[in-house]
């Protein structure tokens, strides 16, 4: 199993982030994970995509831009000219899933569904197929630093069941959001994930490096 990490810069230092992209780039990061949060769908306020663009000539590594916003569709467009590499969406934030996910692909970007703790996964059943990625949060979105929410466990078993079953054999990465540290990492992995976001665990450690190492050596235990 190829894993990958994508430290969230919602914890990274605001003042310097073209600094702190590259930090984790050389630590070792696959993905920068941006979280946008639209103080409407999730109580709290980020940024927009002048800002994606501004650390786009700083990231080597693909852009996962993680949207936590209603309605979707007209960000998805700017993110997108903003030089995301992914963009993920909240199903119940858009009126037209089918069609949403469709605009992230024809402009040229990975797409994926984004679940809450009690979203339902019937939202994959007829979208599954046609999705790159399905990104489980394990805290309620909105703010870094939660404690992982130990239910989403059996909720990852179930992801990577459907994914193993898809008839087409298609290409369909498992991401987990909130609460993943080097503690837990392993288990998250166990339970069927391939893709970790971390924010607090990453950014609030002295040592990128060896933080980010020491979640790819208890992956590879
Ligand atoms: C929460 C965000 C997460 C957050 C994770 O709404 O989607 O990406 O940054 O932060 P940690 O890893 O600190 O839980
Ligand atoms: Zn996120």
């Amino acid at each position: 199993m190829a894993y990958r990490i994508a430290p969230s810069l919602l914890s990274a230092d605001f003042a310097r982030l073209g600094e702190e992209v590259r930090a984790v780039q050389d630590a070792g990061a696959d993905l920068i994970h941006f979280d946008v949060m639209d103080n409407h769908y999730v109580p709290n306020l980020t940024v927009g995509p002048v800002v994606c663009a501004a650390i786009r000539p700083h990231a080597k590594v693909p852009i996962d831009v993680h949207l936590m916003v209603r309605p979707v569709d007209a960000l998805v467009v700017e993110f997108a000219r903003a030089g995301a590499g992914i963009i993920t969406f909240h199903p119940e934030a858009s009126d037209h899933v089918d069609r949403t996910v469709a605009l992230i692909q024809e402009h040229g970007c990975k797409a994926g569904l984004v679940f809450n703790p009690a979203t339902p996964l019937q939202w994959l059943d007829h979208m599954l197929d046609r999705l790159d990625i399905v990104l489980l949060m394990s805290v309620n979105p909105g703010f870094g630093g939660q404690k992982f929410i130990a239910s989403a466990l059996p909720k990852i078993a179930e992801v990577r069941r459907r994914i193993d079953a898809l008839p087409s054999g298609r290409e369909v990465w498992l991401e987990v959001d909130g609460g993943v540290k080097v503690e837990n990492i392993a288990e998250i992995a166990r339970a069927g994930a391939d893709t970790f976001v971390s924010g607090s665990a990453i950014f609030g450690s002295a040592d990128y490096r060896a933080t980010i190492g020491a979640m790819r050596r208890n992956l590879a235990a």
